[in-house]
């Protein structure tokens, strides 16, 4: 049911904030720990509705999953403890849920097309109206007999013998990436992929880490032997950048901000948020930084500085795909605006987030030209409350949840639930923070 909330304005954000484990990396995990052979612990494991979707299929897959759930009031997250089944996974018998995450249709898929059953996956709406071409045209080219009308969910593979193949992604796609290398686990012979631009490394980092020799021969090219098998592991996942987002461009709003984050995901293909806000204005320091099975994760903190302006295009668009519409949401209140281009993949996401930022900005009263592949908002904008729509999108309810904060007025954020996608403690968390 469609939830409206209110969204305050606030005077400041101040304070300390650990942040649930990364949606990219909890999935990676999950789908790695149900084809390793034995018991895996991922601990701060992520609590949003989409990794709840990827754990869902594994279970269905036969792999026995254990949840430990935080201690009420302790502030921890949860923990799960996956009893792999080794590569060969059993059939479901019956269709297997993704909800909205394209990023479990899209991964999942690789590895159900080296299954010797056939599956199903379907999704909600706005899944369902999200283009799975790009994974069904490699993967018949591997050998897999997979299909969906119009190239759209739901997805019928029938898993069977895969062979290796060298592939060179027509859009930057770490779910495409990452659906092909969990295919060439179950190939003969070396599947090769060669990204346009770099995208997220955690599917190569988490194969690794899970025992599986993954080759980086050139820059943005990755191969994979088949025929490898996985060990269990014990892994913490570091808090989620992409939901970090939100907080950091909180504290860009208020001249006395002050941010720390604990155990933030510092993995140079996400991070390249912090260099964005940092040319933007923001000051940024990284006061600890660790290596955790490959990921790197640290303690950041961020204050206030003058916002200037902005043009982000090529590959730190694609790098920072899933932060832009919140770096879109708080152009306004920069000196000399923002402009974003080469982000016509937007339009695809849980939402087409182009005409969805575009919307609520000017339900805000902001002046914004909207493009094909992105936007060019001006700066120095004053934005007052409005009724806002999330579109069914987390990203969209946060992003504006983040923009009203310094609106004059409060603002009205419908289909504000969406944020439990990715970040269900959003706004108490959020909460915490903000003086009003
Ligand atoms: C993701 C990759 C990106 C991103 C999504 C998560 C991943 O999607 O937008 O939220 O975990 O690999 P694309 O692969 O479609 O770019």
């Amino acid at each position: 049911m469609s939830e409206t909330a209110v969204l305050p304005t606030a005077r400041n954000v101040s304070g300390s904030l650990r942040l649930p484990g990364d949606k990219s990396i909890s999935h990676r995990y999950a789908m790695l720990a149900g084809i390793a052979r034995g018991c895996s612990r991922i601990e701060n494991f992520a609590t949003g509705a989409d990794c709840a979707s990827t754990v869902e299929c594994m279970r269905a897959l036969g792999c026995e999953v254990q949840r430990e759930e935080p201690q009420a009031g302790r502030g921890g997250t949860p923990v799960l403890e996956i009893e792999g089944s080794g590569v060969v996974l059993r059939s479901p018998g019956r269709p297997l849920h993704c909800g909205n995450s394209g990023s479990t249709m899209r991964m999942l898929s690789g590895i159900l097309a080296g299954q010797e059953f056939r599956s199903e996956l379907t999704g909600d709406a706005s899944l369902s109206r999200r283009p799975m071409a790009r994974i069904i045209e490699p993967l018949r080219a591997m050998g897999a007999d997979i299909s969906g009308e119009g190239n759209r969910p739901p997805l019928f593979i029938q898993g069977g013998k895969l062979r290796g193949v060298n592939y060179t992604l027509p859009v930057a796609s770490a779910q495409v990436k990452s659906c092909l290398l969990f295919a060439g686990l179950y190939a003969e012979g070396e599947t090769r992929i060669i990204e346009p631009a770099r995208t997220r490394d955690h599917t190569e980092l988490a194969l690794r880490a899970f025992g599986a020799e993954v080759s980086n021969p050139e820059r943005n090219q990755w191969c994979i032997r088949g025929g490898q098998a996985l060990h269990p592991v014990h892994v913490v996942v570091p808090g989620d950048i992409s939901t970090g987002a939100f907080f950091l461009c909180a504290a860009a709003l208020f001249r006395d901000s002050n941010l720390v984050f604990d155990n933030l995901l510092l993995n140079p293909t996400r991070a390249v948020l912090l260099d964005v806000l940092r040319a933007l204005g923001l000051r940024l320091s990284v006061l600890h930084v660790e290596e955790r099975h490959g990921e790197l994760a640290g303690v950041v903190q961020a204050r206030f500085g003058e916002l200037r302006g902005l043009t982000v295009s090529g590959a730190t668009t694609a790098a920072l795909i899933d932060e832009l519409p919140v770096l879109a949401a708080i152009a306004p209140y920069t000196a000399e605006g923002v402009e974003i281009r080469d982000a016509r993949e937007l339009r695809v996401k849980e939402s087409d987030r182009i005409a969805a930022v575009a919307a609520n900005l000017r339900a805000m009263g902001a002046q914004v030209e909207e493009r094909e592949d992105g936007w060019r908002i001006p700066g120095g904008q004053r934005l007052h409350g409005a009724e806002l729509q999330s579109f069914d999108d987390h990203r969209i309810a946060m992003a504006f949840a983040i923009s009203a904060l310094r609106a004059e007025g409060e603002s009205r954020m419908n289909g504000a639930e969406a944020a439990r996608i990715s970040f269900p403690e959003f706004y108490s968390t959020l909460a915490t923070v903000m003086e009003r």
